[in-house]
């Protein structure tokens, strides 16, 4: 069965974010979904003299083995000051030092919210900008501003639901004909 890892780039563990991404993959229904959580891949910030002196955390060599054992990601991108969560940049640099194109040509789906008004559309459109150059093929992507009024702690609402269906159908098939 083909594989999906779904995270979101940060390490609280009441996430926004990592919320929006199990949801969206709840919805896929003919692939393997493995949802990880990065508080579960902490490393410290990385360093060049770091990484020659002490070499990778074995926290980021399992988690680049995890990206190559996957078919498709869907990934949560949270915003901090208009840009991705320092978290997520820390792991982007450990895991790309293991192989530059850390998504080898795989179809990726980024998610994106937060509590405001513009949803982290900021942070999302710097990922888009530069995931392709570490080789996400970028199937979609979806930001959704004001979270809490479309979550009820347990579901998302029935609209925000059925557009994420779309792109998750789409995906899927996406996945399913490689
Ligand atoms: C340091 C910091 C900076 C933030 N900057 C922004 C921002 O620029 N835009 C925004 O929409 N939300 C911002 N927020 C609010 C986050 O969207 C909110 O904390 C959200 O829950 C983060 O996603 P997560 O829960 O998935 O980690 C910021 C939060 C923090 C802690």
């Amino acid at each position: 069965m083909k594989k999906v890892l779904v995270f979101a780039g940060s390490n609280s563990k009441k996430s926004i974010n990592q919320i929006l991404a199990i949801h969206a993959s709840q919805l896929l229904d003919s692939v393997d979904v493995k949802i990880i959580s990065l508080t579960d891949f902490e490393a410290p910030i990385y360093g060049i003299d770091l990484e020659m002196n002490e070499g990778f955390p074995k926290s980021m060599i399992d988690l680049y083995n995890l990206f190559q054992e996957t078919d498709g990601f869907i990934i949560g991108v949270p915003e901090h000051n208009g840009s991705m969560p320092a978290v997520m940049k820390n792991t982007l640099d450990w895991v790309s030092r293991q192989g530059g194109k850390i998504f080898q040509e795989k179809p990726v789906v980024f998610l994106g919210t937060s509590p405001g008004r513009r949803g982290g559309i900021s942070a999302m459109n710097h990922v888009l900008d530069i995931m392709p150059h570490r080789g996400a093929i970028i199937i979609g992507h979806y930001n959704l501003p004001n979270f809490n009024d479309h979550y009820t702690g347990s579901g998302l609402s029935k609209e925000v639901t059925m557009e994420l269906s779309q792109l998750m159908n789409n995906f899927q098939s996406i996945i399913l004909e490689q």
